[in-house]
């Protein structure tokens, strides 16, 4: 999609539609435009109330006195009441009703004097309609679904240009990693994740890929993660991606994504109605991926390591076994009680490499690790565990700007005994009771002192039904959260 800026509403050139903005007032709609005098606009529809300029509400009517054959009266709600979200969600509806119409050029208007800065207006309405601004799906008719080819937004912002490459450079890293989780789980195999690292190393002079094959992973005793990948016929990778973006420290920052590609849930094998949206089971990987692109194409000056453990979790003769002891990298040993519960064995490998052998000031690891993630909290917000108050006070103040919204959840001493095992160090799979918190209480296991938040993003990342700008069943969740934190917090 093509980005343009117009700094006058009577300089703007032809388009399909002319999208302008819209506060409630009172209970009617209200410009929220400057009253320019080629602007100025009445229209019956308002009048008579029937556009009342409620949060994301869209009305197209047809007006010969425009550059445009269409206008599209967008509703904000109460001015008051006007966050990031309110616009994302409101200008992905603008968006929506234009792809609905198949129209392919639009010049958008901005809202002005709300609480937000009109540089963040403008970042976020453009945000909000690239991410849009997206589809994928394996039907046989393209033509069917064209999408907006061009966007002009009027708006005499200075740093227009600015905001404008960094959307672009967020929206390709979220779309990098939908395209990752939306895609069927025979192509997006723990091969092709190895492959995409490579294809990052040689696009990006500042990341940089390692990968270790199985007899590798063999050879550094990575038990658990070799435990789940037993029986997959696609062979598992160790994969570490490392974007060296501030040569001036050996600060770096570890960024741990599950890269399970596909889930039957091994010999505790899941019913058809849980498998079938199990190809989402790498989207804390894809999420990671995601986040290093955006990175490298912003040139973000911060240091990350990304590391993914990539297998699927089969089920067949080799299966893994419930009731057999397993060793980790770090010499934990773990009693299988559930062979379904595979992502935090997988990623108890990776955290004890990243603190043996990476040594970052901190972690974060993104995980679609539990359904009780959903049970907790819904679609709405991921469950965030952390053992340091700081990082999670840090990502929960960034979610909130993003709308990647997050709930902490607790970590308290009491919950360990859920792990214990009659026979090995500790379990990996407990009752229902306290099960959400169980797999973090394990992960935390593996972590030791190292700073670390874990992200549950199993229903966050891969929705039910498409909503708001997220457009697909995959959403991305994560990249823009972690590009923003990094760049906030971690950045020189
Ligand atoms: N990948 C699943 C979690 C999941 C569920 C992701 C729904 C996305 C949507 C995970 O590996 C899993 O199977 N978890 C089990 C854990 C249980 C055995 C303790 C679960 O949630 O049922
Ligand atoms: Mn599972
Ligand atoms: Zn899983």
């Amino acid at each position: 999609m093509e980005i343009h800026v117009c700094q006058a509403i009577n300089q703007r050139e032809k388009a399909d539609v002319l999208v302008l903005p819209f506060w409630k007032k009172e209970g009617v709609a209200a410009a929220a435009f400057k009253d320019a005098k080629e602007l100025t606009f009445t229209n019956p529809i308002i009048d008579i109330g029937d556009f009342k300029a409620k949060e994301s509400e869209v009305v197209l009517i047809y007006s010969a006195e425009h550059t445009e054959p269409r206008v599209l009266l967008l509703g904000l709600g109460d001015k008051k009441n006007c966050t990031k979200e309110t616009l994302r969600r409101s200008y992905a509806e603008a968006l929506k009703m234009a792809l609905s119409k198949k129209l392919s050029t639009l010049n958008v208007v901005l809202p002005q004097d709300c609480l937000i800065d009109d540089a963040s207006i403008a970042y976020t309405a453009m945000e909000a309609m690239m991410l849009t601004n997206y589809s994928f799906d394996y039907k046989s008719k393209k033509e069917d679904r064209p999408l907006v080819k061009q966007v002009c937004f009027i708006t005499e912002v200075a740093s227009f240009q600015q905001m404008k490459k960094q959307a672009q450079a967020v929206t390709k890293g979220v779309f990098f990693t939908r395209d990752l989780v939306n895609g069927n789980a025979d192509e997006i195999t723990p091969k092709k994740l190895a492959d995409e690292a490579l294809m990052l190393d040689k696009r990006y002079s500042k990341i940089s890929a390692k990968i270790f094959d199985k007899q590798h992973i063999e050879k550094m005793g990575m038990g658990l993660f070799l435990a789940v990948a037993r029986c997959s016929s696609n062979d598992p990778y160790f994969i570490i991606l490392e974007y060296k973006g501030n040569p001036s420290t050996e600060d770096k920052v570890a960024l741990i994504g599950k890269g399970i590609t596909y889930d039957t849930g091994g010999l505790s094998l899941k019913p058809s109605s849980s498998m079938d949206t199990m190809k989402c089971d790498m989207a804390g990987a894809g999420a990671v991926y995601g986040t290093l692109m955006a990175l490298a194409e912003l040139d973000a000056k911060v240091n990350v390591v990304g590391i993914v453990a990539a297998t699927e979790n089969s089920i067949g003769a080799l299966s893994y076994k419930l009731g057999d002891v397993y060793t980790s990298y770090c010499k934990t040993s773990v009693e299988i009680t559930n062979t379904d519960a595979e992502g935090r064995l997988a990623l108890a490998d990776c955290l004890s490499y990243a603190i043996e052998q990476i040594k970052p000031k901190m972690m974060i690891d993104l995980a679609t690790l539990t359904g009780a993630a959903g049970v907790a909290l819904g679609e709405v917000r991921s469950p965030l565990f952390s053992n340091n108050q700081e990082i999670a006070k840090h990502l929960i103040e960034i979610g909130q700007e993003t709308g990647e919204r997050m709930w902490q959840m607790p970590l308290d001493d009491d919950y360990k005994e859920l792990l214990y095992s009659k026979i090995a160090d500790i379990k990996n799979c407990g009752s229902r009771e306290g099960s959400l918190i169980f797999s973090a209480m394990f992960l935390k296991e593996f972590v030791k002192e190292t700073p670390w938040a874990h992200l549950d993003i199993a229903y966050t990342a891969y929705l039910a039904k498409p909503k708001y700008y997220h457009t697909t069943p995959a959403t991305g969740y994560g990249v823009r959260l972690l590009v923003e934190y990094l760049r906030k917090h971690h950045a020189s």
